[in-house]
């Protein structure tokens, strides 16, 4: 007979303490469920080691949310053998959250695409990135900067998205040669990217120091060059920063949209600060503008670090209304730590869906793969959420 107990440890969140009782197995998956079984299309949030006495311990944190359709969690612990199985469904002892607010805009959110030679990945990521509302790439759209693998890019883009869907992009380091002096390639790109942005009829602002915004309804696309000729990680030209400054107090948003390719050393992925080097120069000015504005989310990649890391890829600051996400890669991502036990959907390449509305945010994660939504990768942030009963 299968047990499972959750402590909650934090409201609003999945995060806590599942204890699994499952006495003469050998592992236990746990994955979100409603009272006809698990969800189909939504990944396994734990693999949990069951030791001889029957027990496992499985510690959920990062703060992702909990699917709205869940009201149960589905315990499937597997025996010694790995042929037989037992699955029993949890009633979840969390209040269902409230419905999301209509009329929002979503978004697809790719990065680290590397495109060198064979287009199937990134061509399947723009297909599925493009059936919202636009698509945002933080970096590294080609692997070595070359005329050849921003000709493909750009085919692929005309190929695979709507003619009114717009794409907005940053450079990454891997989208210039190595040579200082080679490959301009990133800035025509950036160039065709905006010009077809504004033939879709949207607003575009291009400032002379390279940084860019671009109007999606309620939201305010911002586009930092934060990786330059050379494969170097910094700002290309004075100005960007002192631009976003003002840019922000001007322009009113329900959200403001940060594309930069590499994250802010406070909040990057791996959580470590401590004698670290920020990823890119003036980091810590970038960050003190940051917190002098309000709803913000921060998107970048760069790291490859799978959003099913323990620490989670969005980090809050509820005061201010700031989400700090790192998107993985469209490429195989790393699990930083390592865990015992993880299916290789895990380490998959993904992409981010972003649901803004004003006062509210939901990001979830989609394994390119599969085509499932990964359920480490779930974030709301709101007003309304789920309550303690
Ligand atoms: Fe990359």
């Amino acid at each position: 007979m299968i047990r499972l107990k959750v402590e909650w440890e934090r409201p609003n969140c999945a995060d806590g303490l599942y204890t699994v009782h499952a006495p003469g197995c050998l592992v236990a998956g746990l994955r979100w469920a409603d009272d006809a079984g698990p969800l189909p299309d939504w990944t396994a949030f734990a693999f949990v080691p069951i030791d001889p006495s029957g027990r496992g311990v499985f510690r959920y944190t990062g703060g992702r949310a909990v699917p709205r359709e869940a009201t149960h969690v589905s315990v499937r612990a597997v025996g010694p053998d790995m042929t037989t199985a037992e699955e029993t469904l949890i009633p979840l002892t969390l209040r269902r959250p409230a419905p999301p607010v209509e009329g929002g805009v979503r978004l697809g959110f790719i990065t680290d695409l590397h495109l060198a030679g064979k287009p199937w990945q990134v061509g399947r990521a723009l297909a599925l990135a493009g059936t919202g509302g636009g698509v945002l790439c933080a970096g590294d759209m080609v692997n070595d900067g070359t005329p050849e693998q921003f000709a493909l890019l750009w085919q692929l883009i005309e190929t695979r998205l709507g003619r009114d869907t717009p794409m907005l992009a940053v450079a990454g380091n891997h989208d210039f040669p190595v040579q200082p002096d080679a490959g301009e390639g990133f800035y025509a790109l950036q160039d065709r990217l905006l010009d077809r942005a504004e033939r879709q009829g949207l607003a575009v602002e291009r400032d002379e120091s390279g940084a860019w915004a671009v109007r999606l309804g309620d939201v305010d696309i911002i586009g930092l060059n934060a990786a330059r000729p050379g494969r170097k990680l910094a700002f290309r030209r004075e100005g960007q920063l002192p631009w976003l400054d003002r840019h922000l107090t001007d322009t009113p948003a329900a959200w403001h949209v940060v594309l930069c390719h590499a994250p802010l050393l406070a909040h990057n992925p791996q959580r470590r600060q401590t004698n670290d080097m920020p990823y890119f120069s003036r980091d810590g000015q970038l960050q003190r503008i940051l917190e002098g504005h309000r709803n913000i989310l921060f998107l970048s990649g760069h790291t490859h670090i799978s959003v099913n890391c323990p620490t989670g890829c969005v980090e809050t600051d509820q005061e201010r209304s700031i989400l700090y996400v790192n998107g993985g890669s469209v490429r195989t991502t790393t699990l930083k730590p390592e865990e015992p036990l993880r299916p290789k959907e895990w380490t998959e390449g993904n992409m981010l869906w972003l649901e803004l509305a004003p006062g509210q945010a939901e990001i979830t994660a989609v394994s390119l793969a599969s085509g499932r939504r990964i359920a480490r990768g779930y974030y709301r942030f709101g007003r309304e959420e789920t309550e303690w009963d």
